[in-house]
């Protein structure tokens, strides 16, 4: 096959995915997210732990401002491993996933008035919106490509928290405005984890 019919099957295969996240929300971070709303953990330390060193090297890292061809892996074992995601189908089981995120976050006085309505926010979204839905495309040939829905769902989640946090959890600094304004204007909350 010549390199035209490759490039114009690639270019297809990733029709109807996310577009590219606007490269400028990873720079100027004053403060990071955790500086501004420490969210609690949700989703239970040694499953993450597994998760990441069963995929971290399996997964080609994706610089900003690069379209993905697909999902996180990592976060789409966590959530088949709670019985959060179904492969088969590639929809998520919202009650197993709120189930495993009331669980791991029990302790976290302040956010738990907050968990179940950012669940019941997000998940009718994400779970209907054709660009997570897309077929996903895996860059390596030794595994399948993961989903768009487990990494969209926790975006979702993450910025609705961070958005409404507690004011006791609140820090109001001009540079934490800003990551709030960021987000507002379409950034994911991984482009405001790190300063
Ligand atoms: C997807 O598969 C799961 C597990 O087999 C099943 O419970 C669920 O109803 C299916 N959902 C849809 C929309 O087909
Ligand atoms: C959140 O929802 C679950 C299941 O619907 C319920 O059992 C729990 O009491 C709710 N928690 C709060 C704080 O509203
Ligand atoms: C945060 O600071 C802004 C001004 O910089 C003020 O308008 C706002 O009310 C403050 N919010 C809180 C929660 O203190
Ligand atoms: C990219 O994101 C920055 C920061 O939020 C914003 O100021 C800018 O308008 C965005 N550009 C586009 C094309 O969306």
């Amino acid at each position: 096959m010549d390199i035209f019919i490759i490039g114009l099957m690639l270019a297809s295969s990733v029709l109807g995915q996310p577009p590219a996240e606007n490269k400028t929300c990873y720079q100027g971070n004053q403060k990071t997210a955790a500086e501004c709303c420490p969210l609690p953990r949700m989703m239970e330390k040694s499953i993450a732990d597994m998760c990441n060193s069963k995929y971290k090297a399996l997964s080609p890292r994706v610089p900003p401002g690069v379209r993905k061809t697909e999902g996180s892996c990592v976060t789409q074992c966590i959530f088949t491993t709670i019985g959060g995601y179904n492969e088969k189908n590639n929809t998520l089981n919202i009650e197993a996933i709120r189930k495993a995120i009331l669980t791991t976050t029990a302790n976290a006085k302040a956010f738990l008035p907050l968990l179940n309505s950012s669940i019941d926010h997000c998940y009718p979204i994400i779970s209907k919106d054709p660009q997570f839905l897309a077929t996903p495309v895996s860059p390596i040939p030794e595994r399948e490509g993961c989903s768009f829905l487990p990494p969209a769902l926790m975006n979702c989640i993450k910025i609705d928290l961070f958005q409404n946090c507690p004011q006791k959890k609140w820090n109001n600094a001009t540079e934490c405005q800003r990551l709030n304004e960021k987000i507002t204007t379409g950034c994911s909350f991984s482009s405001i984890v790190s300063g």
